[in-house]
C-alpha cells in the first residue's frame, strides 16, 4: 500500500526548511500552485543547472533557447491545442463543484439519474461530461474580446518549433542536432495535486533534436538511454526509476511513440520525462499554418525534407520531488529521530555548514572569517545559534553533506572538524586545507 504520510512529513519539512510554500499562504492560498523558498529555489536551480550543463554545455550539437510564454495564438491550433488539449468534465448542479467524467469517486453515470456527487453525495445532479480545455486564457490589449485571447503555453515545445529555422541558420548548425529550453509552462489541471508533483504552474526542462527520416529510432533509443542515466547521475535509486511505454490509446496527439521514465513515489509509479517521437507532426503543421516552408536542405545529399522530431521533456518541480522523496530518511539516534535529506551533494541546497563549537574564545570569529572564504567557493550556511547538535540535525533536514566546525583545538592548531551528514563521523582537517577537502569530497561522489 502507498505511504502517504511520508508525503505529509516532507511537505512539512519542506515548509519548514524553507523549501516549498503554499502560493499565496496569507490568503488561503491558491489551488496548486507552490513557491520556493531559499532552500527549494538553490535544489530546482541545480537541477535545472545540471540538465542545461549535460544538454547544452557539454554537447556540439544542441543549441539553447528562451523563447517567450506568449505566442501567436495560431501556433495553438497548429500543434492541436485548442482541438485537442482538453479533458471530459462533468458539473455537479448542487454543490458547484467540477469532477473529470472518469474520476473513481462518481458513482454511476454522469448525466444519469443514477450518478452520484462525490462530495456533497447529491444524486442526479452530475451534468453530461462536457470538453473542457486545459490551456489558460489572457487577452493581448486593451480588448478583452475573443480577438484578443492569447494562451500561457501548455508546453515550452512549441516555442522551440517555432524557432527552429531562426536557430539552424543563426547557428550553422546541421541535421542532427538539437535544441533546448527551460521554462514556465501552465496547465489548467482538473485534478492536479500531490504537493509539487503535479501542478498547474511548472517548469519543463524540454529538448527538441532535429533529424533525418528514417534516423528517428535510432535517435529515440539513443536519447532514451541518455536521459534515464542523466536521473541516474542525481543519485537516485536506480530500482525506484523504471520505464513505461504508451499504448496506443495513450499516445499524445502528436506522438508516433513514447516512453515515459517514471519514479515509485509513495503515491504509485509516476511520469517524471517523457521522450517522444513526434515524427514530423509539429514542423508539417506549422508549415501549413504559417504558410513558411519549414524544410531543410541536406547540402551533400541535395535532399530536401521536413525534419523527424525526438523529444525529450522533464519537469524541473517533478524532478525536484523525485530527489526529495527519494533523499528523505528518519533513523534512529541516541534515542532520537534524526530526519536527513540524503542529497548527492552537487544536487544538494548548501553544500556546508559553518559553525564555531562555542560562542567564546574566539571561536565565533574564526568560525565567521572560515565561512567568508568557504562561500566564494561553495555554497555555504554560517550558524551558531542553540547547542551545536541541534545545528547539525538542521543542516541534515537541509540535507548540507558537510558539517564544519572551529573548536578549542582550532586556535591552537588550525585545525577544524569536518562532520559528514550520512555517517556522523568527523574529520580533522587543516583549515588551509578545508575548501580543497570538501570540493574534493563532492568530486569522488559525482
Ligand atoms: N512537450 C511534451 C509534453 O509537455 P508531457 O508529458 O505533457 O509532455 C512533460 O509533459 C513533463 O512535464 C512531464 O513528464 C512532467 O515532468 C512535466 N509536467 C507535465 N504536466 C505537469 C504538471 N501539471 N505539473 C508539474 N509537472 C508537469
Amino acid at each position: 500500500m502507498a505511504d502517504t504520510s511520508v508525503m505529509d512529513k516532507l511537505v512539512s519539512l519542506c515548509k519548514r526548511r524553507g523549501f516549498v510554500f503554499q502560493s499565496s499562504e496569507i490568503y488561503g492560498g491558491l489551488g496548486s500552485v507552490w513557491d520556493y523558498g531559499p532552500l527549494g529555489v538553490e535544489l530546482k536551480k541545480n537541477v535545472k543547472d545540471r540538465w542545461w550543463n549535460a544538454m547544452v554545455h557539454a554537447r556540439d550539437d544542441i543549441e539553447g533557447l528562451d523563447a517567450a510564454i506568449l505566442m501567436h495564438p495560431k501556433v495553438w491550433e497548429a500543434s492541436g491545442h485548442v482541438a485537442g488539449f482538453t479533458d471530459p468534465l462533468v458539473d455537479c448542479r448542487q454543490c458547484k463543484n467540477r469532477f473529470r467524467a472518469d474520476d473513481s469517486r462518481i458513482k454511476g453515470t454522469p448525466g444519469q439519474p443514477d450518478a452520484q456527487c462525490p462530495v456533497c453525495g447529491t444524486r442526479g445532479s452530475l451534468t453530461e461530461p462536457r470538453m473542457f480545455n486545459l490551456m489558460f486564457k489572457t487577452f493581448m490589449g486593451p480588448v478583452e474580446d475573443s480577438a484578443a485571447v492569447v494562451y500561457l503555453r501548455p508546453e515550452t515545445a512549441q516555442g522551440i518549433y517555432v524557432n527552429y529555422l531562426n536557430v539552424l541558420q543563426s547557428s550553422r548548425q546541421r541535421i542532427p542536432f538539437g535544441i533546448a529550453q527551460i521554462g514556465k509552462a501552465f496547465r489548467n489541471e482538473i485534478t492536479p495535486g500531490n504537493f509539487i508533483f503535479r501542478t498547474r504552474e511548472f517548469e519543463q526542462m524540454e529538448m527538441q533534436f532535429f533529424v533525418q527520416p528514417g534516423t528517428d529510432e535510432e535517435w529515440f533509443d539513443r536519447w532514451r538511454e541518455w536521459r534515464m542515466a542523466w536521473h541516474h547521475s542525481l543519485g537516485l535509486n536506480p530500482s525506484r526509476l523504471q520505464w513505461h511505454q504508451h499504448a496506443g490509446s495513450e499516445l499524445a496527439h502528436y506522438a508516433r511513440a513514447a516512453y515515459d521514465i517514471q519514479y515509485q513515489f509513495p503515491f504509485g509509479w509516476q511520469e517524471i520525462e517523457g521522450i517522444h517521437n513526434r515524427g514530423d507532426f509539429d514542423l508539417s503543421r506549422h508549415q501549413e499554418y504559417s504558410g513558411k516552408k519549414l524544410e531543410y536542405f541536406d547540402q551533400p545529399t541535395n535532399q530536401r525534407y521536413i525534419p523527424y522530431i525526438v523529444e525529450t521533456s522533464a519537469g524541473a518541480d517533478r524532478v525536484a520531488l523525485t530527489l526529495l522523496v527519494d533523499a528523505y530518511r528518519e533513523e534512529q539516534v541516541e534515542g532520537e529521530t534524526r530526519v536527513v535529506l540524503g542529497f548527492h551533494p552537487a544536487i544538494a541546497p548548501i553544500k556546508a555548514g559553518v559553525f564555531p563549537l562555542v560562542k567564546k574564545d574566539g571561536m565565533a570569529e574564526l568560525a565567521t572569517a572560515l565561512y567568508h572564504d568557504l562561500r566564494k567557493q561553495l555554497t555555504c550556511f554560517y550558524d551558531d545559534s542553540g547547542a551545536i547538535g541541534r545545528r547539525y540535525r538542521r543542516m541534515d533536514e537541509a540535507g548540507t553533506p558537510y558539517g564544519v566546525t572551529v573548536d578549542g583545538e582550532t586556535s591552537a592548531n588550525q585545525t577544524v572538524t569536518v562532520r559528514h551528514r550520512d555517517t556522523m563521523q568527523q574529520d580533522r582537517i587543516a583549515v588551509s586545507q578545508v575548501a580543497e577537502y570538501l570540493k574534493q569530497k563532492m568530486r569522488s561522489a559525482a
